[in-house]
């Protein structure tokens, strides 16, 4: 699913100058959830690190399967090479209608927390952190998807 939709951006990102590595799990990893939902949080979390690069940069996207607590957790990872987020914004930009893009009337600032929205849905969740040298790191764990 992913890889569709890198496929799908492909062509906006080069124009944007972004580069996308994608790192996914060795084996297939399910997770239990609607496609198109799944499809929103990705496209709108690459969405705000376009918004954030606006001269090109990197995103880095991975999966991997990760045991928490005694049970299995498919990870995703998405990090760009933007700006990352102001400490004191941390703890509001999943909130609806948060934004620091005032102005751009396509960005209400419900990105984020229609994201949150659909993974606590499906019993994920979501968190950011900056990285150091520049940038954000966006976690979603959702539970592993298993039919054994
Ligand atoms: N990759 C990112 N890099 C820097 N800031 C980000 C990133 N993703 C989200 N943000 C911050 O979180 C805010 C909320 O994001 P979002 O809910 O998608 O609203 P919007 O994109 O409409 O502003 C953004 O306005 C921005 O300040
Ligand atoms: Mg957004």
């Amino acid at each position: 699913m992913i890889r569709n939709i890198l496929t799908l951006i492909k062509h906006s990102a080069k124009h944007k100058n972004i580069t996308i590595h994608f790192t996914p799990s060795d084996n297939e990893i399910a997770i239990h959830a609607n496609k198109n939902e799944i499809k929103q949080v990705m496209l709108n979390l690459l969405k705000n690190s376009f918004e954030a690069m606006p001269s090109g940069g990197e995103i880095f996207i991975g999966t991997t399967q990760i045991p928490l607590n005694g049970n299995s957790f498919v990870q995703m990872t998405f990090t760009d090479t933007g700006p990352g987020i102001q400490a004191e914004n941390l703890s509001d930009i999943f909130l609806p209608f948060y934004s620091t893009k005032k102005g751009h009337e396509d960005n209400l600032g419900l990105g984020l927390s229609v994201s949150y929205g659909i993974i606590r849905k499906y019993h994920g969740t979501i968190s950011v952190e900056n990285i150091d040298q520049s940038g954000c790191q966006f976690i979603i764990n959702f539970p592993l998807y298993s039919n054994e």
